[in-house]
């Protein structure tokens, strides 16, 4: 799989929903961040807006789970009709068995670390996830500052995915815009989470295409 741009309506219009996701129709997924004002500061929306957003987005929905209790809560974003559902390592007591619930459902398994924690938990059992989310930001807000500190743990899922021969996806989310899209993909991301650098954008088909195009000079794929 090539590089693939995620616009998050994080930084959308919630009143205008359904025309600020159609407004990105050429993305390869929809980020849909899920929080829950204790897993981080901020509230967002749950289940049966995402199953609402399934149902009407053109491209495949990628939640992103900010919250408690993904073990009983991430199996349900699956039924709602997300394609990929990626929890916190942080907030789960079994990410392995939450991991095969997804799979099971037909989601792609996905699992996020925060800046403070570190890649070696997950090298064990990489090959019960399809994909990696690498916070390069704290969650709960859009808009903060690319965290270049990260790189290393992308380069470290790379290789350690190679070694396995595992086709593992490496998600990056915060920050991500012209000037920082490039350096993660050289360090071996290939899904971006944009959220202002899209919606800030006057042309928000345009500015995907951009991000792709840098994305994929510098990860050497054309
Ligand atoms: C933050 C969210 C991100 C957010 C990114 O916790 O997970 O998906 O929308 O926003 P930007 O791209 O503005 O950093
Ligand atoms: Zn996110």
């Amino acid at each position: 799989m090539g590089i693939q741009i995620a616009p998050s309506i994080l930084a959308a219009d919630f009143a205008n929903l359904e025309r600020d996701i159609l407004a990105v129709d050429n993305a390869d997924w929809l980020h849909v961040d899920v929080m829950d004002a204790h897993f981080v500061p901020n509230l967002t929306l749950g289940l049966p807006v995402v199953e609402r957003i399934a149902q009407i987005a053109p491209m495949p929905v990628d939640t992103h789970l900010m919250i408690e209790d993904p073990d009983h809560w991430a199996p349900q974003y699956a039924e709602a009709g997300a394609a990929s559902v990626t929890f916190h390592l942080e907030a789960a007591r079994d990410p392995v068995a939450i991991a095969r619930d997804l799979r099971r459902l037909g989601a792609r398994a996905s699992v996020a670390i925060k800046p403070g924690t570190a890649v070696d938990p997950l090298l064990d059992v990489l090959t019960e996830f399809d994909m990696v989310l690498v916070m390069t930001v704290e969650p709960g807000f859009g808009g903060q500052d690319f965290m270049p500190d990260m790189l290393p743990k992308l380069r470290t899922l790379r290789e350690a995915a190679a070694e396995r021969d595992h086709d593992l996806w490496l998600q990056a989310d915060g920050g991500i815009a012209r000037d920082t899209i490039a350096e993660a993909s050289a360090a071996g991301c290939s899904v971006f989470v944009a959220g202002s650098a899209v919606y800030g954008a006057d042309d928000r088909r345009a500015e995907i295409e951009e991000l792709r195009r840098i994305a994929r000079e510098a990860h050497g794929d054309g």
